[in-house]
């Protein structure tokens, strides 16, 4: 079913200034609600509480020569003041010295990224290669590349991300385009990238969700068929990313695989996502025009994820986002899980039906 949300249409207004501070307070207000929700805890998989983290920035990254990392989604380069959080990732990682893959669908632009990484960090290691989440086949050569090339994988960041149109799309395979792209395609990779992380020294997957997410799967139409809503097809993939980052986190652990998984969140940035995703005329767009001041710079954004990449004192199985302002903004802090993420059902059920959808198995 397609569903149109005309509500989303802006709205003009004589005093543009009046509405967005009452605006801001309302979004304000969606982050504290998202950050104090009943059952929100800030121990992730470990079930343990993580005191708050110091101030830290790109500057604290750990050096991370002879590390190989692959960057989902990262060739975002800086454009129009905006920018992918992956490029903000790839480029840090290959300032500290890391042997860097981004890979996402378009060509021109992973090439114009490396080249950009490449002046910014001169004599970095940076390569693009193609690879589209949303389709299987394409996942599938991508992961048997990387296993016949022999070498381990030390980090990946399962970075990439659409936000849904206001029509269902489904992807080459038959699934729904959001569902197939941020989640299924992330699945099918960690799997089939299982071996070769596996051979990497102290591997790390870090998984991105956000600070908005379901209340809970819909297990009954994962395709979102009967009741399409874009919102919701988004806010159902980012659930489904913190649920399979723990639920790898625990598999790791009771089979030995020696692989840490963590999830992270960027807070609100300034990223290609929402022109890409539902449009500037969308509710998200007309606050990405109406209220710049609420979206961080990527770079910032970026942030989170490199720590839970990074850092010697993130915990396998933690969960961290921005520490200012409600969790919208700012430096990386112990970021709270919902209690939709922590449900063991919810994340057992997904895997299975992962398994049984992509035809990936973590055996
Ligand atoms: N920006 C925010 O405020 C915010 C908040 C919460 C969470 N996030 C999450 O942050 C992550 C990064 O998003 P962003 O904000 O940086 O958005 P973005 O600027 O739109 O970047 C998205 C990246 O994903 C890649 N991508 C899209 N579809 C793909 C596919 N089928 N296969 C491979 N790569 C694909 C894009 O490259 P190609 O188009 O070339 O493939 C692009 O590099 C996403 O997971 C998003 O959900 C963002």
């Amino acid at each position: 079913m397609v569903i149109d949300n005309h509500d989303d249409q802006p709205r003009p207004s004589a005093d543009r200034s009046a509405l967005s501070r009452r605006l801001f307070l309302q979004v304000s207000a969606v982050g504290v609600s998202a950050g104090l929700v009943a059952g929100c805890s800030s121990a992730g998989s470990s079930g343990r509480a993580e005191a708050e983290i110091p101030d830290w920035t790109a500057a604290d990254i750990p050096a991370q020569h002879g590390r190989r990392v692959l960057v989902t989604g990262g060739n975002g380069y800086p454009e129009d003041d905006r920018s992918g959080l992956g490029y903000q990732d790839a480029l840090a990682l290959a300032r500290a010295g890391a042997d860097v893959t981004i890979a996402s669908r378009n060509q021109a632009r992973g090439e114009e990224a490396v080249r950009r990484i490449r002046a910014d960090a001169p004599g970095s290691k940076v390569r693009f290669e193609r690879l589209d989440l949303s389709n299987l086949t394409s996942v599938r050569a991508f992961g048997a590349r990387m296993r016949a090339s022999g070498q381990g994988l030390d980090m990946l960041i399962n970075n990439a991300g659409v936000m849904g149109r206001f029509h269902r799309r489904v992807s080459v395979d038959g699934f729904e385009r959001v569902f197939a792209t941020n989640t299924l395609g992330h699945f099918a990779l960690t799997a089939l990238l299982l071996p070769v992380l596996r051979k990497g020294r102290e591997p790390r997957v870090v998984w991105v969700s956000s600070m908005r997410m379901s209340d809970a799967l819909p297990f009954d139409d994962l395709q979102l068929e009967r009741n399409y809503d874009y919102a919701a097809a988004y806010d159902n993939s980012k659930l489904a990313n913190l649920l399979l980052a723990f639920e790898l986190e625990r598999r790791s652990k009771a089979s030995g695989w020696g692989v840490s998984s963590l999830a992270s969140h960027p807070g609100v940035a300034r990223t290609n996502l929402i022109p890409d995703g539902p449009g500037l005329n969308s509710r998200e767009g007309w606050r990405f025009r109406m209220l710049p001041f609420l979206f961080q710079p990527a770079a910032q954004g970026a942030l989170a994820i490199l720590y839970a990449a990074t850092s010697p004192q993130a915990m396998a199985g933690g969960y961290y986002g921005p520490k200012g302002f409600q969790g919208l903004r700012g430096l990386p802090g112990v970021a709270s899980v919902p209690a939709a993420a922590q449900d063991r059902w919810s994340a057992a059920t997904l895997w299975a039906s992962l398994e049984r959808l992509g035809q990936v198995s973590f055996g």
